[in-house]
């Protein structure tokens, strides 16, 4: 089902819903099979060169995924989509997809950890050199830092955990002028907060496992293709999608016009890598998607209630949280995130460590957790886990300190969360960390 006159609301949904035409079921059902049975000799044929759409075998071709991905498609207005294992592997995928070994690509300083771990250990090993800029660089930076080399640039919507919304036109701008395209990893903002694609981004991602899933129950990621990036005219960057094979087949540009990209995505890189989805995780994820909207005015009104908390807490050095009015990142937050600004309320405290570990250890509601975009509100201590490899400097300049919590803000009622924070708070004070102490 197309639904581009249908709010978001409705085509959550009803967006790319898959009837079952044996029995009529409401649900999607789930293809719980690892391969399709052909109708014939012919049928297998066609199944296999893609002139038929029905799919030979779930590696790349489940039913339910591709039901699921097309509503993801739809609700961040991209022409298709394609499902996989995480959103790490999403990431991996399609950076690989884009870059070969002596490329280089520009990516955004503030992002993911795990993300940048992606990047310099395994990207470089396969020759792909990822700069990482900060990116409200001044315009000569940005352009200094272009390579006849670079592939694509790299950011994300809301920077986990630091919450410093990227000016996404800007990026965009840049990275059309020069011919690449923009990836942009939407996890935070999710498609109900805002839709990179509407900016100029031409693929953007999602963990999936995160708010779009919403329980905290399965890993999952996606690609989506906003079908307007213009393979043809950068064909020397981009041959494999661009040009013919070497066996003269016609290249993807010329076979699959805007669904080139995503085309080569599935039938080239899912393929050969198989990061596949489990189809009972896309069922699950669509459950999640359906109330997406609802849980996400939630998370995003109990995010702000407690960041305006923190702001006011003495034990509290920083917030950094994107809908607060004193944020650096407001009035772009207002732009880009009008509908609200995430569930990731990331702070300090004064009294660095030691006040970061009693409070952490006093939670009683709050789960100690890494994590994101649960019902459940979480809370870590990220110098000593996500971060816990890097050394001081290395945190500092991603803004990081022994003082830093991250909190992904839940759907519990926000009295309650308020309690479990004050009764934490006050065991840090009673613990007479809630000051700045030597040597943390
Ligand atoms: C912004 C962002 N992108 C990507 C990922 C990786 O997703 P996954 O855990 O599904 O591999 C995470 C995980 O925390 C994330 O926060």
């Amino acid at each position: 089902m197309s639904t581009p006159e249908l709010d978001f609301e409705t085509r959550q949904i009803h967006a790319g819903a898959r009837l079952d035409s044996d029995f009529g079921a409401r649900m999607t059902p789930v293809y719980q099979s690892a391969g399709f049975v052909f109708d014939s000799f012919a049928d297998g044929e066609a199944r296999f060169s893609g002139e038929s759409d029905r799919g030979a075998y779930a590696r790349t071709d489940n039913p339910t995924n591709a039901s699921v991905a097309r509503r993801l498609a739809d609700l961040d207005g991209g022409a298709g989509a394609l499902l996989t294992a995480s959103g790490t592997a999403a990431i991996a995928l399609t950076l690989s997809a884009l870059a070969s070994t002596g490329d280089h690509v520009l990516a955004t300083a503030s992002l993911y950890e795990g993300t940048k771990t992606l990047f310099a250990r395994s990207l470089s090993r396969q020759g792909i050199e990822v700069e990482l800029i900060p990116a409200d660089s001044p315009d000569d930076v940005w352009r200094r830092a272009f390579r006849p080399t670079t592939r694509a640039v790299f950011t994300e919507t809301i920077p986990n955990p630091k919450n410093d919304v990227v000016d996404l036109a800007r990026v965009a701008a840049f990275a059309h002028e020069h011919g690449v395209p923009l990836v942009v990893d939407n996890t935070v903002a999710t498609p109900y907060l805002c839709r990179p694609i509407e900016h100029g981004a031409d693929i953007v991602i999602h963990s999936t496992s995160k708010w779009l899933s919403g329980h905290g129950a399965v890993l999952g990621g996606v690609v989506i293709d906003s079908g307007t990036f213009d393979w043809q005219g950068s064909a020397s960057r981009f041959p494999q999608i661009a040009l013919p094979n070497d066996h003269g087949v016609p290249s993807f540009v010329e076979r699959y016009g805007q669904f080139a990209f995503l085309t080569y995505l599935r039938t080239v890189m899912a393929l050969d890598y198989g990061p596949t989805l489990p189809a009972t995780s896309a069922f699950l994820l669509l459950q999640g998607i359906e109330t997406l909207s609802l849980r996400m005015d939630r998370h995003v009104s109990n995010a702000l209630e407690i960041a305006q908390w923190l702001e006011h807490q003495e034990q509290v050095a920083t917030v950094d949280y994107p809908g607060l009015v004193a944020s650096p990142y407001y009035a772009r937050a207002q732009k880009y995130l009008p509908r609200g600004q995430g569930a990731v309320v990331t702070f300090e405290f004064a009294g660095g460590r030691p006040a970061a570990e009693v409070f952490i250890d006093s939670l009683r509601l709050i789960s100690r957790m890494t994590h994101l975009g649960d019902v459940r509100t979480l809370a870590i201590h990220t110098a000593s886990t996500i971060h816990g490899h890097l050394t001081d400097a290395e945190r500092l300049s991603r803004g990081i300190t022994q003082g830093t919590v991250r909190l992904s803000v839940g759907l519990e009622s926000v009295r309650d969360l308020r309690r479990d924070l004050e009764q934490a708070f006050a065991a840090v004070e009673a613990a007479g960390f809630a000051r700045p102490v030597a040597a943390v």
